[in-house]
């Protein structure tokens, strides 16, 4: 078994936990939209990091499956709400909630969730811990995408977006933007395994460098596979953060660096307004134009080095080297 399949084997193993407290208490009728997205698919990397996380530390990976299960319905829980605000249509190669269901319920399906996760983490051990550690994660990742709807250069017309939106984001305004949305997962993933092995602090904090380096890997990666991935293996739309008109994709920040004026107007204007799909490939044309894709790639590679070695002092285990290896796919992932 190759090890990426070896990965979405251990993730896999909350799918009948997430299952069984999902539909717990749930309404048969309610039942096929709770668990829509779950069966859609989806790589399982959450739940593997807490499972790996808590046996590297020394911990008895067993007792870290109920938080295992809670992370990847918060990551879901997430992403129902993201496709409401996204109006995405298409996720893990299926039709979202949203789009098959409506947003109405999509919302509903959320708010049920979040009700599920509390119970799995009420039956973890260090329960008052982990409340604490998700609460947080919550919170940062909630204005994580309240930035990322600001980093939107056109499709709303309400005054507190119209004033506060961001034309003209820095580097590191971009990175506070996807640590908040995208690694604060991650970092609360691999803290979790700690929390429940009752890991020292330094150990915890180790872990919460891995996961803040993994998540910014994988989002720039994520922001790569949007425009340059291939649709039956990313899941999503191709140009949809185009389509959206996000400037929150590390990609369109290196090219409109690096660009001529002409070329940049031309890029952000696709930007800013509701382009046809030949404009969508155009704009994704520019960006080829450019060293953007090396760039990424680079920055990727970087922190995913620097999130490995974060946990290098650790004794050596086979979750240590499932870690490593699970660092590394983020980057290997169809680029
Ligand atoms: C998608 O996450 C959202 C981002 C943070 C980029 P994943 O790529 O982990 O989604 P699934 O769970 O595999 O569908
Ligand atoms: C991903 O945001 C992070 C979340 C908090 C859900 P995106 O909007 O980039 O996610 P995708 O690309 O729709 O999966
Ligand atoms: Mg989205
Ligand atoms: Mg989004
Ligand atoms: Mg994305």
């Amino acid at each position: 078994m190759s090890n990426t399949s070896k990965l979405f084997e251990i993730g896999k193993k909350v799918d009948p936990i997430m299952t069984k407290y999902l539909i717990e208490g749930a309404s048969e009728d309610f039942k096929p939209i709770l668990l829509h997205q779950i069966e859609a698919g989806g790589k399982r990397i959450r739940p593997a990091i807490v499972l790996l996380s808590c046996e590297a530390a020394g911990g008895n990976p067993e007792w870290a499956i109920w938080v295992a299960a809670a992370l990847e319905l918060i990551h879901n829980y997430t992403l129902l709400y993201d496709d409401i605000i996204d109006r995405g249509e298409l996720r893990r190669g299926k039709k979202t909630t949203r789009a098959v269901y409506g947003d109405a319920m999509a919302l509903l399906a959320g708010l049920h969730y979040r009700e599920a996760i509390n119970k799995l983490i009420n039956r973890s051990p260090a329960s008052y811990k982990l409340h604490e550690l998700i609460s947080q994660a919550i919170i940062e990742l909630t204005e994580g995408e309240r930035l990322d709807i600001l980093f939107e250069q056109a499709g709303r017309t309400e005054n507190y977006i119209t004033e506060k939106r961001i034309t003209t984001p820095s580097w590191s305004l971009y990175l506070d933007l996807i640590q908040k949305k995208t690694a604060s997962l991650l970092i609360a993933s691999a803290r979790a395994g700690a929390i429940v092995a009752d890991a020292p602090p330094e150990v915890e904090e180790s872990f919460s460098k891995y996961g803040l380096n993994l998540g910014i890997a994988f989002q720039v990666i994520d922001d790569y596979l949007d425009l340059f991935g291939k649709e039956e293996k990313f899941g999503k739309e191709i140009g949809k953060d185009i389509k959206e008109h996000k400037l929150s994709n590390a990609l369109i920040l290196l090219a409109l660096e690096e660009l001529d004026y002409k070329n940049k107007e031309k890029l952000l204007s696709i930007l800013r307004k509701e382009s046809s799909a030949e404009e969508i490939s155009e704009g994704i044309e520019l960006i080829k134009s450019t060293k953007a894709r090396e760039r990424a790639i680079n920055f990727a590679e970087e922190r995913v080095k620097i999130a490995k070695t974060a946990i290098n002092f650790l004794p050596d285990s086979n979750a240590k080297t499932l870690l490593n290896e699970l660092a590394d796919s983020v980057v290997k992932r169809e680029v």
